[in-house]
C-alpha cells in the first residue's frame, strides 16, 4: 500500500476516512456512494486519502481481490486488548482501502441491524472499528493529518482523538472532520461503552457525549469534531433549528462558522447514460432514442404494458418514514386510478411499505412493477427507462438518487427539502425551463398536485419535457467542486492544531 502514494503532492493533507460503508463493499445508502467518491475525487487532487471499513461478512474477499496484512492489537479501555484481522483492497483503481476483520463484531448478516432490529452492541462494534483504524495507521507509520468520520457509527473519533492528544499520543496530531448525512439517527446507547473506548468520565457532561443519561455518539461527534460538515446548504440550515436538528440544534448552533453545509457529488463515471452497462441502450441529451429503447426494455422487464405514451414513474428507495412513504401510500393509488401513469418502484425496508408496494403491484397490473429487494443494476436500469422520479422525502439531507435521475433525464419530482431543494430547479410552465417539479408542504394533496402536473405536462406540453430532460442531463453536480471545499475545510481544521 505504501507504494500507491507516489502521487501525492507533499504540500496536500493525508486524509483518512472511517467509515460504516463503502460501496461497492458495503452500502446501504448514500453513505456508501460518498465514502467511494469523495476520497477518489481527493485523489485526483493530490491528497493521499484513505479509508478504513469493518469487515463485513457479506464482503467477498476473492471478488474484490483483498489480501490479507500484519493482523493489529488494539488497545481498549480498561486494559483490554482485541486483536483484528487486518485487510487491504483498492477502490475504483486508486483509493486504498483497509478492512478491519473482528469476527465477533462483523462476521454477522447485516450492517447495523438484523432485519429491522438494530444490533445492541452496535457503541462497541463501531467503537472497535475506530480504534483499530487508529492502530492500523500507527502500525504502518501512515499517520493521518486529518481523521473524516462519517454519521452516528465513527462520530465518536474526534472524541478519542481528544483524549489521544491529551495524553500525547502520535494520533492526536490528526484534526477531525464530521459530516452528518443524516441527523435523524445519532446513536443513543448505554454508557457502558464510554470505559469500553477508554473515555473517562470527563466526556459523559452534556457538553460531551452525555444525553438523557446515554451517550449520544453523533452528539460527541459535533461537540469534539474541528470542523463538522452536512450534505447541502438547505439541510444545514435546516438542522440548525428545532424540529430538523432532532435535539441537537443548539450543539449545532454554538459550532458557528465550524459549522456548514456541503453539497454531496455525483459519481458520473459510474452514472453516465452514454456508457453506462447496466442499461440497454446508450443515449445523450440531444439524442434520446437510446432512452426510448430503455423504456420499452423496463416495460417488458419489469411486466408493464408496452406502452410509450404512458408517462413511467420510477422510484428507488430504502422504504423508509423519511423517505415520504406515508405521502406515497396516500397518494399513489388515487393518481393511478385517475391518469395513465405507469410505476416502478425498486427498495426494500419497512415490511408494511414492502407490502404496499407488492398490494399496489397487486392492485394495477401491467401499471405498476415493483421489485422488493437491492439491486444496483436495475436502479441504474430505473434511472434510464423512468420518464419521472419520484421522492417525496419528508427529510433528504442530500439525496443522490435524484442526481442520479437528472443525469439521465427522468424528471424528479420532489418535496422541496434538504439536498431537494439545492438540486432541482422548479418547472417554469411559461418558459419551459426547470430541471422538475417540486412541491413545498409534506402534504398528500400537494405531492398528489406535483404528480399531476408532471402527468399533464407530459401529454400537453411534451416539448417542455424535452427541453427539461436536455437542461436536467447537462446539469453536473461534481464531486471537484465539493473536494475542493473540503479541502480548505481539512486545511482550517488542521490549523486549529498548528499545522
Ligand atoms: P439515502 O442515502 O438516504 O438512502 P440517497 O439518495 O443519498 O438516499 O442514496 C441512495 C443510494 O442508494 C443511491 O445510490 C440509490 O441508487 C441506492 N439505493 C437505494 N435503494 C436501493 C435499492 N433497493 N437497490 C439499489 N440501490 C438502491
Ligand atoms: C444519507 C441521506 C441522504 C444523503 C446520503 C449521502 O443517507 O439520507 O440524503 O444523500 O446520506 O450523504
Amino acid at each position: 500500500m505504501e507504494t500507491r502514494v507516489q502521487n501525492r503532492k507533499p504540500d496536500m493533507p493525508k486524509v483518512l476516512f472511517v467509515a460504516s460503508e463503502c460501496a461497492p463493499y458495503a452500502k446501504c445508502g448514500g453513505l456508501g456512494d460518498v465514502v467511494a467518491s469523495l476520497p477518489k475525487a481527493l485523489r485526483q487532487r493530490g491528497v493521499d486519502a484513505r479509508v478504513a471499513i469493518p469487515l463485513y461478512d457479506s464482503i467477498d474477499r476473492a471478488k474484490y481481490g483483498l489480501s490479507e496484512e500484519p493482523a493489529c492489537l488494539v488497545p481498549c479501555g480498561g486494559g483490554e486488548v482485541n486483536g483484528c484481522g487486518v485487510w487491504r483492497g483498492t477502490n475504483d483503481g486508486d483509493v486504498p482501502v483497509w478492512f478491519v476483520e473482528h469476527n465477533r463484531y462483523f462476521a454477522r448478516g447485516g450492517i447495523y441491524d438484523d432485519h429491522g432490529a438494530e444490533f445492541g452492541d452496535n457503541a462497541f462494534r463501531f467503537g472497535l472499528l475506530c480504534m483499530a483504524a487508529a492502530q492500523v495507521c500507527r502500525d504502518r507509520n501512515w499517520i493521518p493529518d486529518v481523521v473524516h468520520v462519517h454519521d452516528w457509527p465513527t462520530a465518536v473519533l474526534p472524541a478519542l482523538l481528544d483524549a489521544w492528544r491529551k495524553a500525547g499520543t502520535p494520533l492526536g496530531r490528526a484534526a477531525s472532520v464530521l459530516t452528518i448525512h443524516n441527523q435523524g439517527y445519532q446513536g443513543y446507547y448505554h454508557p457502558s461503552a464510554l470505559a469500553y473506548l477508554g473515555l473517562g468520565p470527563g466526556y459523559f457532561t452534556p457538553d460531551g457525549l452525555e444525553a438523557w443519561g446515554k451517550i449520544n455518539l453523533l452528539k460527541g461527534g459535533i461537540n469534539y469534531a474541528d470542523a463538522v460538515t452536512t450534505v447541502s446548504p438547505t439541510y444545514a440550515k435546516e438542522i440548525l433549528a428545532e424540529p430538523g436538528g432532532n435535539g441537537l440544534s443548539a450543539y449545532l448552533q454554538k459550532r458557528g462558522a465550524d459549522f456548514e453545509g456541503i453539497l454531496n457529488g455525483a459519481d458520473y463515471d459510474v452514472w453516465n447514460p452514454e456508457n453506462d452497462r447496466a442499461i440497454p441502450a446508450h443515449y445523450r441529451a440531444e439524442s434520446l432514442i437510446g432512452k426510448t429503447l430503455c423504456k420499452r426494455e423496463l416495460q417488458s422487464q419489469i411486466g408493464l404494458a408496452e406502452d410509450a405514451l404512458a408517462p413511467l414513474f420510477g422510484i428507488v428507495s430504502r422504504l423508509a418514514a423519511q423517505k415520504g412513504m406515508g405521502l406515497m401510500r396516500e397518494t399513489l393509488p388515487q393518481a393511478l386510478a385517475e391518469t395513465n401513469l405507469q410505476l416502478v418502484a425498486l427498495g426494500s425496508g419497512d415490511a408494511a411499505d414492502e407490502a404496499f408496494f407488492r398490494g399496489l403491484a397487486a392492485a394495477f397490473p401491467g401499471r405498476v412493477g415493483v421489485e422488493i429487494g437491492y439491486s444496483e443494476e436495475l436502479s441504474h436500469r430505473i434511472q434510464a427507462g423512468s420518464d419521472f422520479f419520484l421522492m417525496p422525502s419528508l427529510f433528504e439531507p442530500c439525496g443522490l438518487s435524484q442526481l442520479y435521475a437528472l443525469r439521465y433525464g427522468s424528471l424528479p419530482v420532489v418535496h422541496a427539502t434538504g439536498g431537494l431543494e439545492d438540486t432541482v430547479e422548479q418547472y417554469n410552465e411559461g418558459e419551459g425551463t426547470g430541471t422538475g417539479f417540486k412541491f413545498y408542504a409534506p402534504t398528500a394533496a400537494a405531492f398528489r398536485d406535483a404528480i399531476s402536473w408532471a402527468v399533464d405536462t407530459w401529454r400537453a406540453r411534451p416539448s417542455h419535457v424535452t427541453m427539461m430532460r436536455e437542461r436536467a442531463m447537462q446539469v453536473r453536480f461534481d464531486w471537484a467542486t465539493s473536494a475542493q471545499r473540503y479541502l480548505e475545510i481539512y486545511r482550517r481544521a488542521m490549523a486549529k492544531h498548528g499545522a
